[in-house]
């Protein structure tokens, strides 16, 4: 694929050989004073690679790449002695070439480097590609749990089947249901979201199930529930597990024989409608410690979609802050491309109690902050920002802020990755691994493919 190379560095440094192998294989080539403003023209480019040409390892360079981390980087060196090579890996090059015993290497390099780029999940500027995440509804998805959920939702979607949605606060339960409702038969009739936790218990019957005119004080007019507007469409029931357990033996009812009675009423309206409920809470607990009807728990999780934590989820986190960089970056019109490698470090390492709302929430303030181009780390807000997993390796750690060595590692091979461009490779080189253990480590992260 013709890639826009923009050269920099020691002038000297090959450049007759060097332009020539790369115009050979249809590239065009372009040149910059430094590594700064290469990047700078990179950065809104999708289609360029930096080549930077280094005498030898110059550490001058380091702030630059480790800052810019939205641009392909590949590295011609003089002297490549291994220290030189992974200090330039380190700093953020994704591709170190030998100058000039590596010469004959460097368009392959090149190519290997822009199709890595292009597809990673953690490229950290512009639109999402197809290619790089799987979408579902509004839904999207870059990491293996998130893939099978779709694939699996995708199945579910048109067999009319209770639906359970389970998962914390923020990890997308109603884009699942929304989804879900989509794609199955029923979508172009109506989506009806009501939040059980959010309704008072006394309303939240006459809001289901309609009343009839004067029925209770404030009944001033006849009203039809919610599960007779949702006929021909999808009842989305949140936080159901907030569900008062005699309203669960109304709702049951209503799922075994598809007759609402109003408040008041003594005639049934007929409904058909798919329920679709979601849940934060362990409604298996909440079976057994009597606070939910084991009939209605059965009757509702026929088909269970359950949303892993966003921290289990590898490269979710930067193909959702790309997301919500550019849909806050339009809402605001602030041109926003992208984030600096510090700052995509430190998303990475946060773990996200909050899941995708503070992830979203957290792009939002960055584009309103963000002076240039780019979310610096200071663009964070501060509990993300000073975020420092490190420290709770040093002396004077709370016993509450120390975490297992499962999670060190776990939270230092994200980092590593993220530091390598997604270069599974280099990254086992780093950490020491071989790349079979890598491969299984993140496959137990919920990071592989
Ligand atoms: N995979 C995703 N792709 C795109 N947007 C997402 C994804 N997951 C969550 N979001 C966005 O994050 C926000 C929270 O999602 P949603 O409201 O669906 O979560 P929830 O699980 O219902 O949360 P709660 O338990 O607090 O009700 C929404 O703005 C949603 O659009
Ligand atoms: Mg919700």
């Amino acid at each position: 694929m013709p890639t826009n190379i923009i050269v920099v560095g020691d002038a000297a440094l090959g450049w007759a050989g060097v332009g020539p192998s790369l115009e050979a294989v249809g590239h065009t080539i372009g040149r910059a004073d430094d590594l700064g403003s290469a990047l700078d023209r990179a950065l809104p480019d999708p289609g360029a690679v930096v080549l930077l040409c280094l005498r030898q390892p110059d550490p001058s360079v380091f702030p630059a790449l480790e800052h810019h981390a939205v641009a392909p980087v590949v590295a011609l060196l003089g002297q490549p002695e291994l220290a030189g090579v992974l200090d330039l890996l380190r700093a953020g090059a994704a591709e170190v070439v030998g100058y000039p015993q590596e010469l004959d290497l460097l368009p392959t390099a090149v190519e290997r480097v822009f199709q890595r780029w292009a597809l990673r999940p953690a490229r950290l500027a512009g639109p999402l590609d197809d290619d790089e995440v799987e979408r579902f509804g509004e839904l999207i998805g870059a990491s293996r749990p998130m893939r099978q959920l779709m694939a699996l939702a995708r199945r579910i979607a048109p067999t009319d089947a209770s639906v359970l949605i389970t998962g914390e606060t923020g990890t997308g339960k109603e884009l699942v249901a929304r989804g879900i409702h989509q794609h199955s038969r029923r979508g172009e009739g109506p989506f009806i979201a009501v939040n059980c936790a959010a309704i008072p218990e006394t309303l939240l019957e006459s809001e289901l199930f309609g009343h009839t005119r004067g029925s209770f004080t404030g009944a001033s007019a006849a009203r039809a529930g919610l599960l007779v507007r949702a006929r021909g469409g999808t009842l989305f029931l949140d936080e159901i597990g907030d569900m008062p357990l005699p309203l669960q033996a109304k709702l049951l009812r209503v799922l075994e024989d598809h007759r609402v009675r109003p408040v008041g009423s003594d005639e049934e309206l007929r409904t058909d409608f798919r329920l679709v409920a979601a849940t934060h809470q362990d409604l298996e607990q909440a079976v057994q410690d009597g606070r939910f009807r084991e009939d209605l728990f059965y009757r509702l999780d026929i088909a269970r979609v359950a949303i892993p934590p966003l921290r289990e989820r590898g490269p979710d986190v930067m193909a959702l802050a790309r997301l919500f960089l550019a849909q806050a970056s339009d809402r605001l019109q602030r041109p926003v491309l992208g984030m600096s490698r510090r700052a995509a470090l430190r998303l990475a390492e946060y773990p996200w109690p909050g899941n995708a709302r503070e992830l979203r929430n957290c792009m939002e303030r960055a584009a309103m902050m963000a002076e240039g181009e780019l979310v610096e780390l200071a663009d964070l807000p501060d509990r993300i920002a000073g975020y420092a997993p490190e420290h709770v390796l040093v002396a004077g750690s709370t016993p509450d802020t120390l975490v297992s060595m499962a999670e060190v590692e776990r939270r230092y091979i994200r980092r590593v990755l993220t530091a390598v461009g997604g270069h599974r490779g280099r990254a086992a080189q780093i950490l020491g691994f071989d790349r079979k253990t890598l491969y299984r480590k993140l496959r137990a992260m919920g990071g592989g493919d």
